[in-house]
């Protein structure tokens, strides 16, 4: 071979070797191989040569192009497969690494209140009922001796809708409910939404109640008493302050709010129970005679007695919450501040809530 030839090819071989990527092999297959490349000039330089020369040379050209070609496409293969490894092995995935952990919710303070209030009385033998949140003038009031010019009609407590609607102000339309669908003996808890025009730390213009209604042969204000204490002492403990005060409701009489001592001060007073060491949790009462009259009972015969609590009031004394507007602005803090109680269980027992009395 003419060492011309042999040198070129030499070189190219040697650069093809070296190239270390594809861009790279390209850059040397154009040098040699290409228009202008060695390897095409020499074949192009031909022309130079003394006739008998020529063969021989073309054939050590031709010779040296094809060992060069050859060493190209073994170098492509492997660059290839090197970069297709390196490609596969910055993607892998580690399917090792620990998953995500969904964010699970918090139960609403509200709620779990609520569900603590309803097992206690469903375990007691109280049935869970729903009435409607839309009532009429004669559910709402009327029907429970609450007289046309009595103050808790008035427009600033009241929201009125259409004609003789109104949203509920307070839960005790399911008293009248109950009654009006079952004879005695009679024992539910209404659980709901109430709405009143009254905004303030203590007051929310839509807030939840848990109504109690028992009316039976001889029921006493003793059963009331006793009901209503031994309800305190499951929810807040066996050495929380309770006391009854006497008070009206046109529906019972006598009639009796309930007050808890105040988690903060426990009775001595304080800022958050307004210097009284107490909070009202609930309104309580032997049913009226003329609200047992109204629905078909014989006040004769049978008695009973009644109770509307305030849900949120529970919940601020049990989970030590000062102003009850947290329960509305859903701040994620304030709803994170419950991991206890996350994801409970639905117990043996636990009230169902579908059926709905007169609705
Ligand atoms: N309905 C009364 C209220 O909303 C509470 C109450 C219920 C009082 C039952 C006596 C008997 O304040």
């Amino acid at each position: 071979m003419d060492l011309e030839v042999g040198s070129v090819q030499e070189e190219a071989l040697e650069q093809v070797a070296r190239a270390q990527s594809l861009p790279e092999l390209e850059q040397v297959r154009v040098a040699y191989l290409g228009r202008k490349g060695k390897l095409t000039q020499l074949l192009r330089q031909m022309g130079e040569l003394p006739p008998e020369e020529r063969p021989r040379r073309g054939a050590q050209v031709n010779e040296a192009k094809r060992r060069v070609e050859e060493a190209l496409e073994a170098r492509r293969r492997e660059l290839a497969q090197a970069e297709e490894e390196r490609r596969l092995a910055a993607e892998r995935l580690d399917v090792t690494l620990p998953g995500w952990r969904p964010a699970l919710g918090h139960r609403h303070p509200v709620s779990l209140a609520m569900d603590e209030i309803l097992r206690f009385f469903t375990g007691l033998g109280y049935e869970a009922v729903e009435g409607p949140e839309v009532e009429t003038d004669y559910y709402n009031f009327e029907a429970l001796n609450i007289p046309p010019d009595h103050p808790a009609r008035d427009m600033q407590d009241t929201f009125y809708l259409q004609g003789e609607l109104l949203l509920r102000t307070h839960t005790s339309p399911g008293q009248i409910h109950t009654m009006e669908a079952c004879r005695p003996p009679v024992r539910v808890v209404v659980p709901g939404r109430v709405y009143r025009r009254d905004a303030d730390a203590t007051h929310s213009p839509m807030f939840h109640q848990v109504e109690g209604l028992l009316v039976d042969r001889r029921v006493t204000l003793g059963d009331l008493k006793g009901t209503l204490i031994a309800f305190v002492r499951a929810i807040f403990g066996q050495d929380r302050k309770v006391r009854f005060r006497p008070s009206y409701f046109p529906f019972t009489e006598p009639s009796a709010e309930m007050d808890v001592a105040c988690w903060v001060c426990d009775g001595a007073g304080c800022r958050l129970c307004g210097g009284e060491g107490w909070i009202e949790i609930l309104g309580c009462g032997m049913v009226h005679p003329r609200v047992l009259e109204m629905v078909g009972y014989d006040p004769q015969e049978v008695s009973g007695f009644a109770f509307g609590m305030g849900v949120e009031r529970v919940a601020m004394l049990k989970y030590a919450v000062s102003d009850i507007r947290l329960f509305f602005e859903n701040d994620q803090r304030f709803l994170a501040s419950f991991p206890a109680y996350l994801v409970e269980p639905p117990q043996p027992g636990s009230p169902t809530l579908q059926e709905e009395v007169g609705a």
